[in-house]
């Protein structure tokens, strides 16, 4: 078997392919998925174009036909549930079927897609049991529940290679600095806005303020705006981030130092406020609890923190404790499979459930800590000393 681009002249022996496949579907209990004819023609004719759809052939006959891309896809961005490897680039797979007898075409397509890209993301419908088990056989591992645009509910399948190696921190935001901006405000929720929303939460007369994981600075802007000659103290553990952050604000006073914020001293009652944007998600109750600690003595009397971090609120998830629980485990799994200790700090993507962190918060001393902004998983906290 091989796998080679499609092209038009495949087309009638790829339509057969999708009619006999919605035909196996009602014939295996599967009554609701590729209803109305799907995938029509229109759609294959895109993906021929976008060259984005393969066949297996055996010789000149089409065996298999599948959708394969490198990309984000809109509808994987919010899951019920949660992705190995959330931030790692994945290929996904759409519109995979197979010719009647052609037996082994489908695991053979799905093993070429994993060794173009070791992470693969794949969806379907609860009532395909073929598929499901050709997934569970091939090592895919059940991530949650997805929507597609219409709304129908799929559920989600990822297979994540080995390959992919969990990178150490400060390693991985270095070699990403360049491509940070970009990448990272189109990734997360609420974009930009949930940057420039910061500094609406900062007291009035907010003169001073600490920004732990500073990185490139995405959130100055919308500070610097509200509060032009206010003076920043910025520590980040990357420096490329920090060297980029510099050239955007060469005349604004910053200070900025490049220290892990978990060990570094910030000193007492110094600062009129204290922020951290996205960059909390990747550490444990215990780290944060220690971390707020400081926090809160490092803030004067009457000021604030405001965090806004990737976290788990109940508007999003059925049961967000559960899903934490995942995040964490899967953490521990793949450093276990990695052979990784805890000596270092691995950029992996742990975030809390809302409830823990403002737990966490009124342990560390604050008084009082509301929920103020949310876009899906990206929200603020505020907590006043
Ligand atoms: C996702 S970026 C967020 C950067 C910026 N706050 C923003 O919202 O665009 C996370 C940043 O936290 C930094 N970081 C992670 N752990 C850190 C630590 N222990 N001490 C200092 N910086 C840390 C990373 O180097 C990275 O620049």
């Amino acid at each position: 078997m091989q796998i080679r681009k499609t092209i038009a002249s495949d087309l009638p022996a790829v339509m057969q392919i999708y009619a006999d496949a919605r035909q196996m579907m009602v014939e295996s209990g599967n009554h609701n998925q590729w209803t109305g004819g799907h995938p029509a023609q229109a759609i294959i004719e895109n993906d021929i174009a976008e060259g984005k759809s393969y066949v297996c052939t055996d010789g000149e006959t089409v065996l298999a036909v599948f959708y394969l891309d490198i990309a984000p896809d809109p509808t994987y961005a919010k899951i019920d549930g949660a992705w190995q490897r959330p931030d790692a680039e994945y290929g996904v797979v759409h519109r995979i079927a197979r010719a009647r007898g052609a037996k082994g075409a489908g695991a053979f397509c799905l093993e070429w897609c994993f060794g173009q890209i070791p992470n693969i993301r794949i969806d379907t419908h609860r009532d395909n049991a073929p598929m499901i088990k050709l997934l569970g056989r091939l090592g895919y591992k059940y991530c949650g529940t997805i929507w597609l645009e219409n709304g129908d509910e799929r559920l989600a399948f990822q297979k994540v290679g080995a390959g992919n190696r969990l990178e150490e921190m400060s390693a991985f935001f270095n070699s990403r600095a360049e491509s940070y901006n970009e990448v990272h405000v189109g990734h997360i929720d609420g974009g930009i806005e949930s940057k420039n929303v910061i500094a609406s939460f900062l007291p009035a007369h907010t003169k001073s303020i600490i920004d732990f994981g500073i990185g490139t600075g995405l959130e100055l802007k919308g500070i610097f705006d509200r509060f032009p000659n206010a003076k920043i103290t910025g520590l980040d553990i990357a420096e490329n981030m920090l060297d980029l952050l510099k050239k955007t604000y060469p005349d604004k006073r910053i200070n900025l130092y490049c220290e892990s914020y978990l060990d570094y001293d910030f000193g007492d009652n110094l600062y009129d406020a204290a922020v951290s944007v996205m960059t909390l998600h990747h550490y444990t109750h215990e780290v944060k609890t220690n971390l707020y600690r400081k926090i809160y003595q490092c803030v004067k009397q009457n000021g604030v923190y405001v965090e806004c971090d990737y976290m788990l609120s109940a508007h999003e998830h059925e049961n967000p404790q559960e899903v934490e629980d995942f995040h964490f485990s899967e953490y521990q799994r793949l450093k276990d499979e990695q052979g990784l200790t805890d000596s270092m700090k691995y950029h992996y993507d742990t975030p809390c459930t809302v409830d823990n962190q403002i737990t966490m918060l009124l342990e560390a001393g604050f008084s009082k800590v509301s929920e103020v902004w949310r876009k899906k998983d990206t929200v603020v906290l505020v907590a006043e000393k």
